[in-house]
């Protein structure tokens, strides 16, 4: 694969991503551009990489490298992608190695941005950003937080670990064709579970992860989609290129629901809100009582979000998918309760999970079947919950109308 890193303060980021590739034995060879070897210098890409380092089309010229490292790479990352070098790819300039080599590139290419944010918010930079996007780049949303001076806003690079993700789900997805399935749509994931506070210290919650939500932002991302992640109480990095809104009871879960999904193609639920919350939710912390008895502890049953966003469509054609956790019984198996919960639900397909066994909480496998109110079943054997991610979007795109 190829590593291309242009002129940007947040070019020493991109040495970490060079290590996470080699060391899961990638063979990479890194491009940077003249500006880029004013931050980091050659030794440091050679040295981390195990080849030579060219910027110009001029060295090793019996090689033809302008054509070579284009046409041989399975993947093109470039990373940070300034605001210059990605005007330079749009428009097709060739006037050093990178730009060669994007113009001779047919694998899938990504793009991670890093600039201040009024030069991302350029209208010539939104439009060359367009441009790439529509003839199958991959560009990844930039983060927001700190910038290189005191500043703060949306343009940062995303954190390399999560870089390295999107490129490693580009690589699972997608053989040698750039799987953009989900370009252009706006897709709102939740992960998670849900808190119910008693007082300011104690809450009731549950067991969810969120590492399957995580595994589908993650996944979509990867296939072009704008992305929307409500996250409740998870603490895992945030995912690149992706919107991540912090909630922790189920009503603000549900209000940041309700807020994204008129604009969302697909809603998948897989966050766990809790059912139930406590009727009063004291201001200070509940005492124990010095006879030793346990407060009263009364509950209400919480909204179902995913029967209300189902049952009440605000978008035409978005397809709706909910998650259920059940242990066959005498009153049905699985799949039996499955059904019955994606008719009760309303949504137009449910993913059920066995938990018989509890291993799924916090486990980075899943094993599932996919059921659709049109009649559909589809298995997906035990395997990481990216590649139970990745059926669900083949499903969800299936289903999605032009
Ligand atoms: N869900 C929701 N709002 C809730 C509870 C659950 O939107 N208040 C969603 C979850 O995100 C998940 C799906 O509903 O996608 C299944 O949740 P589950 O708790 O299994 O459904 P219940 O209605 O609680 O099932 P049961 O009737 O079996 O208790």
């Amino acid at each position: 694969m190829v590593l291309g890193v242009s002129g940007g303060i947040a070019a020493y980021k991109a040495c970490e991503l060079l290590r996470r590739f080699t060391e899961s034995g990638h063979d990479v060879t890194v491009v940077p551009t003249a500006a880029a070897l004013e931050f980091v210098g050659a030794p440091t890409w050679a040295a981390l990489s195990g080849k030579p380092v060219a910027t110009d089309v001029w060295t090793d010229v019996h090689e033809v490298p302008h054509v070579r490292i284009g046409r041989s790479a399975d993947l093109v990352v470039v990373a940070p992608a300034t605001a210059d070098l990605i005007a330079k790819a749009a428009h097709g300039l060739a006037d050093d190695l990178l730009t060669n080599t994007l113009l001779t590139a047919s694998c899938p290419v990504v793009f991670a941005p890093a600039m201040h944010t009024e030069m991302w918010e350029h209208p010539a930079t939104r439009a060359n950003v367009a441009t790439l996007r529509s003839r199958g780049a991959l560009v990844i949303e930039p983060a927001e937080g700190r910038l290189t001076g005191a500043d703060t806003g949306k343009g940062r690079l995303p954190e390399p670990a999560e870089i390295f993700e999107v490129c490693r789900e580009v690589l699972a997805g997608s053989g040698s064709d750039p799987a953009t399935d989900l370009a252009g749509r706006h897709v709102l994931v939740t992960a998670g579970g849900t808190r119910e506070y008693l007082d300011p210290v104690r809450f009731l919650g549950n067991r969810s992860s969120g590492l399957q939500g995580y595994a589908l932002a993650r996944a979509a991302v990867a296939r072009g989609a704008e992305v929307t992640l409500v996250a409740a109480n998870v603490t895992l990095p945030d995912p690149a290129g992706v919107k991540v809104v912090r909630v922790e009871t189920t009503a603000e879960l549900r209000q940041e629901v309700l807020a994204a999904t008129p604009s969302a193609d697909a809603v998948v639920m897989a966050a766990a809100p809790a059912d139930f919350r406590p009727v009063d939710v004291s201001d200070a912390k509940i005492k124990k009582a010095p006879d030793g008895s346990a407060p009263p502890l009364a509950l209400t049953q919480n909204p179902d979000i995913l029967h209300e966003i189902s049952s009440n469509r605000v978008r035409p054609g978005a397809v709706i998918v909910g998650f259920a956790a059940e242990t066959g019984d005498d009153t049905g198996s699985v799949l039996d309760l499955g059904r019955a919960k994606l008719a009760r639900k309303g949504c137009d397909l449910l993913v059920v999970n066995d938990v018989g066994g509890g291993a799924v909480f916090g486990s980075p496998d899943n094993e599932a079947v996919i059921i659709g109110a049109d009649g559909a079943t589809v298995e997906v054997p035990r395997g990481s919950k990216g590649a139970l991610a990745r059926v669900i979007w083949d499903e969800v795109a299936a289903r999605l109308q032009d």
